[in-house]
C-alpha cells in the first residue's frame, strides 16, 4: 500500500529544492467553488482520490485527506500546499511503489487533466479543504446503486444511476449480464481497478446484478 503522507513530503521535498519551480501557482488564491466543480467531475481528481470535503471515494490515488493532513500539523502554510497541489497536477510524480498489494500495476496520474486557470482553481480548492475535515472520509455506500454510484459512475455511464463517465465503456450500450460484470469487479481489466477485497462478496454481487438489471 502507498503511505500517502510520505509520497507528499516527497512531493514537498521536490518543490522546495526547486524541481517544481516552474509550477509555482500564479498569485491569487483561485476560485475555490470552480476547483470543487472540477475536482468532482467525471473523470476528474475524484474517480480516484477520497476527499472529505468533495464527497470522493476512491482508493486508486492516495486518500487526499490522510496524505495532506501531516502538513497541516507541521505548520505549513495554504499557498505551500496549493503550490504542491498544483505541481502535481501539472507534473505527476510517478507512483513509487508503482504495484498494489497483489503486484499488479497501478494506473498512474494523467498529467494536466486540468489546464490553466482551472488547474490553479482546484489547487486552491484542495488545498482549502484536503486533511482539514472533522469526520474524515465519507460514509461507505450501502445499496448497489449508491455503491454504484459511488465507485463506478465516474469511469462508467449508465443511465439507470444517472453516471455519466467516459474512462470506461458505457454499460447502457454494453449491456453486460451479472457474471460479466462480476468478472470485471474481480478482475480489474486494463485500466480498472480491482474490486475484490474492496467491497464484500455480497456487494459484489448486489452490484453486478444491479448492473445487469438496468
Ligand atoms: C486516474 C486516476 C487519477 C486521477 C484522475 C487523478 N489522480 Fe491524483 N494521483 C493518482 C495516483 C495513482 C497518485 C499517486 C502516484 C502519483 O503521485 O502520481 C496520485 C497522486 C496525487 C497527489 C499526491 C498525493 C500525495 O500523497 O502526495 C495529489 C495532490 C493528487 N494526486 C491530486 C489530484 C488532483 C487535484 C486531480 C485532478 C486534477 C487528480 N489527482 C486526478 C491518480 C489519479
Ligand atoms: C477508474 C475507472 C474505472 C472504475 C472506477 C470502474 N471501471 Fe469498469 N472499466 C474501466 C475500464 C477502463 C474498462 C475497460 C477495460 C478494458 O477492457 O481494457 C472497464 C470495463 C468494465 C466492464 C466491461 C468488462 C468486459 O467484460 O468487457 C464492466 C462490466 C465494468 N467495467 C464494470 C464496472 C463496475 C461495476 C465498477 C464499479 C464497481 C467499475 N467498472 C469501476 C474503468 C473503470
Amino acid at each position: 500500500m502507498l503511505r500517502p503522507a510520505a509520497v507528499a513530503l516527497g512531493l514537498l521535498a521536490a518543490l522546495v529544492a526547486g524541481c517544481g519551480s516552474e509550477a509555482r501557482t500564479p498569485s491569487g488564491a483561485g476560485s475555490v467553488e470552480n476547483g470543487k466543480t472540477l475536482f468532482t467531475g467525471d473523470g476528474q481528481c475524484g474517480a480516484c482520490h477520497t476527499l472529505a470535503d468533495a464527497g470522493t471515494r476512491s482508493e486508486i490515488g492516495p486518500n487526499l485527506d490522510e496524505a495532506f493532513a501531516p502538513l497541516w500539523e507541521q505548520g505549513f502554510d495554504e499557498s505551500t500546499v496549493r503550490d504542491v497541489v498544483h505541481g502535481q497536477i501539472l507534473y505527476p510524480t510517478q507512483n513509487p511503489a508503482g504495484v498494489d498489494d497483489e503486484g499488479r500495476a497501478l494506473p498512474g496520474m494523467p498529467a494536466n487533466l486540468v489546464t490553466g486557470q482551472d488547474a490553479v482553481d482546484v489547487a486552491a480548492y484542495v488545498a482549502s479543504v484536503a486533511g482539514r475535515a472533522e469526520d474524515g472520509a465519507p460514509p461507505e455506500a450501502t445499496g448497489a446503486e449508491a455503491i454504484f454510484t459511488q465507485r463506478c459512475g465516474s469511469c462508467h455511464t449508465l443511465a439507470a444511476a444517472n453516471t455519466a463517465g467516459t474512462i470506461g465503456p458505457s454499460l447502457d450500450q454494453l449491456s453486460p449480464d451479472a457474471e460479466r460484470v462480476e468478472r470485471a469487479m474481480r478482475e480489474g481489466p486494463g485500466q480498472m481497478p480491482s474490486f475484490e477485497g474492496q467491497l464484500s462478496d455480497e456487494d459484489i454481487e448486489a452490484v453486478a446484478k444491479y448492473v445487469a438489471d438496468n
